[in-house]
């Protein structure tokens, strides 16, 4: 394989200026992620995000390069791109124009279909239709299911990614270990855990508390939304990389980066990004910087938006 040539002081600072390019202006209202920075030594592929933002009118540019290199899977990075690819010097200033302002178009966020009205929806149908629930496997496995528990009051709802062996034989969310931490985490930045609610992606445990899969979230996923709908939180926080994951959508960076940021989620209900407790569990430091300290910062800002509202 050959070595991974060290880039120059010149094309780290152009990839740089490329991101701070394809950022949007404005964050109001529809955009609360900043875009993330490469990493020293990490390529920043432009086509891939130039993909990968919707509604973006196809520029000249990119119609014109081979489809290979438009597809979404696209075969060169920036800094490798064959000389064809790149805008002549003939290229028109107006193709190139369209090309950045179609990439500084704030994104619009990934949403949900929205769900057919149901009459008289309650968090007591939803937990009474979860309980007989057999739309994946998990169903012949668990003990009992775990709906969630809150006042239907909750201004803030907290998401994990499936019950454990306790919530599984107790029917209540965040009851084991990782719940316990949950609570202590709560209690001191301020919350009650009375007046939030507390719920997962999905409502039954998996075998041997294996990751849940995308086709079990996907099924599981209509309980959550109609639960979001009659509860209408202001805000949600989302525990762990598999919910953050799923809930601010498969691109989205992995959780030590992203932790403490405000999304928009498939929801679109500002969402935070925290650790999940477990992990928190198994990182025993608490000096500045830790995954526990940044956990503790996190959970302050969130009290303090929880506040303002
Ligand atoms: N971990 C989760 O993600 N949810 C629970 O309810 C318990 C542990």
């Amino acid at each position: 394989m050959a070595a991974k040539r060290k880039k120059t002081d010149d094309e780290s600072i152009e990839a740089i200026d490329l991101i701070t390019l394809l950022t949007p202006p404005s964050a109001a209202g529809c955009y609360e992620v900043e875009i993330q920075r490469p990493l020293p030594g990490e390529e920043f592929d432009l086509l891939k995000a130039a993909a990968d933002l919707p509604d973006v009118p196809e520029p000249a540019q990119l119609r014109s390069l081979p489809a290979a290199s438009t597809s979404r899977k696209p075969s060169a990075t920036l800094h490798q791109l064959p000389a064809s690819d790149k805008p002549s010097p003939q290229q028109s200033e107006q193709d190139i124009e369209n090309l950045l302002t179609g990439m500084r178009k704030p994104r619009k966020p990934t949403r949900l279909q929205p769900l057919p009205d149901i009459a008289d929806d309650s968090l007591t149908r939803i937990a009474d239709e979860i309980a007989q629930c057999q739309k994946c496997d998990l169903c012949k496995t668990r003990n009992k299911t775990v709906p969630g528990a809150g006042p239907d009051s909750a201004r803030l709802v907290f998401i994990g990614e499936a019950p454990g062996g306790d919530e599984d034989a107790t029917g209540i969310p965040f009851v084991g270990r990782a719940g316990q931490h949950l609570d202590k985490i709560l209690a001191a930045a301020g919350f009650k855990r009375e007046e939030v609610f507390i719920c997962n992606i999905l409502k039954c445990r998996p075998p041997e508390n294996r990751d849940p899969t995308l086709s079990e979230m996907i099924c599981c996923t209509p309980y959550l939304q109609r639960q979001l709908r009659l509860l209408k939180p202001a805000l949600i926080a989302c525990l762990g990389n598999v919910a953050v994951k799923f809930v601010i959508g498969p691109e989205s960076p992995g959780i030590t980066r992203i932790h403490g940021q405000w999304f928009n989620s498939i929801f679109d209900i500002p969402t935070m990004a925290m650790y999940h407790p477990s992990f928190l569990l198994r990182s025993q430091g608490r000096e500045k910087g830790s995954p526990n300290w940044q956990m503790w910062q996190d959970i302050q800002a969130l009290k303090q938006r929880y506040d303002s509202l």
